[in-house]
């Protein structure tokens, strides 16, 4: 397994590089951009970014399935989960605050990431037992285990339940955590994962926001909530991620935020969160 992974990893890098190339020039040409729903941007590039790695993917692995935040798909024993671009409504906004994510789910399992930030030119790189990169350089997720000193980003979409963010924010705030969000989960993560922030909470994200994100943090020395879990891996589940020394205080506090919702129940992901 470990050989067929290299390859699909460093053929990931590529296509994600490749992806995210194309991405800038679309974002420096400008496209226009709709709405797919409330305040949920979809532009002319989210396809045409989607349709390459699709296709380069198809061209290299044809018995792996392929799943992607625009043309959908089914996954199988082996699934590739494409978000072409990640920070959409930033991207449609001219904010160059967005990425290209590539993950491998493995009988259910994340196994694989590649995320590009194409105007920063960072290249993040894991899969499992390998360590977490930028730019092939080994990158850690951070020692913070304070509260008073810890920044946090608090993701929002219209997908989440409004009072249950509140009431998550007032926790988080009142816990003395610096408070920030770059309108891109792919981007959160990576900064999870290179210690730049020490922590992320969101409660409704997708497959395709972060199975590449969830391999980086944890090759990176950091942790996640099992997004993953239970046999429906592919709706709109809720993700913490952290540095391994923060999971403690950072659950705590999330789930004091979340206490008397469903969201605790391990069916959305949050098994190992502390519910007591
Ligand atoms: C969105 C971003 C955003 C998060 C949303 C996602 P998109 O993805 O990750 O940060 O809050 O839930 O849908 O639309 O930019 O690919
Ligand atoms: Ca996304």
């Amino acid at each position: 397994m470990s050989r067929e992974l290299d390859l699909r990893l460093t053929a990931a890098a590529s296509i994600g590089r490749e992806a995210g190339q194309l991405a800038r020039e679309l974002f420096e040409r400008g496209v226009p951009a709709k709405f797919k729903s409330p305040q949920d941007y979809v532009t002319e590039a989210d396809a045409r970014v989607e349709a390459f790695i699709r296709s380069r993917l198809n061209e290299l692995f044809p018995d792996d399935a392929v799943v992607g935040e625009e043309a959908g798909g089914e996954p199988g024993r082996r699934t590739w989960i494409i978000d072409p671009i990640d920070g959409t409504a930033n991207f449609a906004h001219g904010v160059p605050q967005f990425g290209v994510s590539i993950g491998l789910v493995d009988q259910g399992r994340p196994v694989l990431g590649v995320v590009y930030l194409p105007t920063r030119d960072h290249l993040y790189t894991a899969r499992s037992g390998g360590g977490c990169f930028r730019n092939g350089r080994p990158i850690h997720a951070s020692a913070c285990a304070d509260p008073a000193t810890a920044y946090v980003e608090i993701g929002y979409s219209p997908r989440s339940d409004r009072a249950h963010y509140l009431r998550l924010l007032e926790n988080v705030l009142d816990a003395g955590i610096l408070v920030r969000w770059s309108g891109s989960a792919v981007l959160s993560l990576v900064q999870v994962a290179e210690g730049s922030s020490d922590g992320y909470c969101e409660l409704f994200l997708n497959p395709w926001d972060v199975a590449a994100g969830i391999v980086l943090v944890a090759e990176a020395g950091g942790w996640t909530s099992d997004f993953f879990a239970g046999s429906g891996p592919y709706g709109g589940r809720p993700l913490l991620a952290c540095g391994a020394a923060f999971r403690g205080p950072m659950t705590r506090i999330c789930s004091e935020g979340l206490r008397g919702t469903d969201l605790l129940d391990p069916a959305h992901g949050i098994g190992p969160l502390v519910t007591t």
